[in-house]
């Protein structure tokens, strides 16, 4: 009897003191929140954001082919240039109608959303591209958040299986570009798509994509930066031996150069890392990537960066909206992680990102653009390539950025 009462009380204290800790969370989670103060008119740009995305890609479904995807569109001609669904984009329209349907709840966009995901879903045996994240996760993952079905948790799986194919682990990481050479080719941007490897280990509990997932950012972490913390974009593995034989550039100005979108890649990819594994050492490195982005004396004060830092004709360079739409977005989450002083000046920075890119210079005018949400992206300098258009990544990204930023008003 006495046992019972002592055992009764201990349970009683367990709870009350398990209490506390929750309350303590909740309490500092909250005010954490609440030091992020969202600025009204920005919010009502957002509405009138989600109301003009709404409607142009209402227009843009109209235009595009039976199997076809968007990826940008060219004015003079009045031409959508169009992929199939093993483009390394194509999980960015269906993702961007779904995120579009979240807000405006308009079922055309849940429709069309559904009818981009049938033609998707064979993607999930691809092992050809590292970019199956990009792919399945911001379209079949962005699904899963709306309605969870057993069927799209397959296919995202398969999508990770598929994607865990490409890991060497005498490289330590998962392979970019196939190469006929005697060279293993791995880019930053693939710190994107190890996001659908944590969610294949959550929803199956196979910690063995959680393990992929963590060696290849470590060993990226470990070859792809420089001292500065800016980041090459392609380092070329020894397949043999798994040294590195070669840093180099693909989509950058040069070699040594930053190349904007790939920084952004980063930032978001290391501020993932750390969500997903709560180790210190990730958050670390978003925030050193923060602080060159930050600090580089080439980001303009509208921080829209130009398409490279060390483009040659700087101030007269593009600007590459896709890479601060994806800033933007990253900067909504790492502002949460990080002590309240550089957590501000992230949380301003999105900010004004997302009051510039939805400014007319940015936003399409509505019934333009082919359908288009924004403008002035750079996709391939180098090859001359999608330079100064419209992209579906650029809209897909400004597009969870808004989200973001409207979800800190409604906490
Ligand atoms: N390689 C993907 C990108 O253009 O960012």
């Amino acid at each position: 009897m006495d046992t019972k009462i002592l055992r009764k009380g201990n349970m009683r204290k367990k709870i009350a003191s398990g209490l506390v800790a929750l309350m303590l969370i909740f309490t500092l989670a909250n005010a954490q929140h609440r030091s992020f103060k969202t600025n009204r008119a920005v919010l009502k740009l957002i509405e009138a954001d989600y109301k003009l995305a709404d409607s142009q890609y209402k227009q843009l479904m109209q235009t595009l082919a039976p199997g076809k995807f968007p990826k940008t569109y060219h004015p003079d001609s009045n031409k959508l240039e169009t992929s199939g669904p093993g483009w390394w984009c194509s999980g960015f329209y269906p993702g961007t109608l779904l995120n579009i349907y979240q807000k405006t709840k308009d079922a055309a966009l849940l429709t069309e959303a559904n009818r981009m995901l049938d033609v998707l879903s064979a993607q999930q045996y691809n092992k050809t591209t590292h970019d199956l994240g990009f792919m399945m996760y911001c379209s079949f993952g962005t699904v899963q958040k709306i309605n969870n079905t057993q069927k799209n948790k397959e296919i995202l799986i398969n999508s990770a299986k598929s994607l865990s194919s490409r890991f060497d682990p005498k490289i330590g990481c998962i392979k970019s570009w196939d190469s006929k050479k005697p060279e293993y080719l791995v880019i930053i941007d693939n710190m994107m798509n190890l996001e659908l490897l944590f969610y294949a280990t959550k929803v199956t509990g196979d910690s063995s994509f959680y393990k992929i997932a963590v060696t290849h950012a470590n060993t990226t972490m470990k070859n792809h930066f420089r001292p500065d913390f800016s980041s090459y974009h392609v380092v070329n593995y020894n397949p043999a031996t798994g040294e590195v034989q070669q840093r180099r550039t693909a989509q950058g100005y040069s070699n040594e150069s930053a190349w904007a979108r790939g920084q952004a890649w980063g930032l978001y990819g290391y501020t993932v890392m750390y969500r997903e594994t709560h180790n210190k050492k990730y958050l670390q490195q978003a925030e050193h990537i923060a602080q060159f982005i930050l600090n580089n004396h080439n980001l303009p004060a509208d921080k829209i960066p130009y398409w490279d830092y060390n483009a040659p004709n700087i101030p007269n360079a593009l600007r590459d909206a896709s890479a601060a739409s994806v800033m933007a977005s990253a900067f909504l989450e790492l502002c949460r992680y990080s002590d309240l002083k550089y957590g501000q000046l992230y949380f301003k920075t999105a900010e004004t990102i997302i009051r510039n890119l939805s400014s007319p210079e940015y936003l399409a005018k509505a019934g333009s653009n082919g359908g288009f949400i924004l403008q002035h992206s750079v996709g391939h300098m180098p090859e001359k390539k999608e330079i100064d258009v419209p992209l579906t990544y650029a809209d897909y990204y400004f597009i969870e950025a808004i989200q973001r930023y409207q979800n800190f008003a409604q906490k």
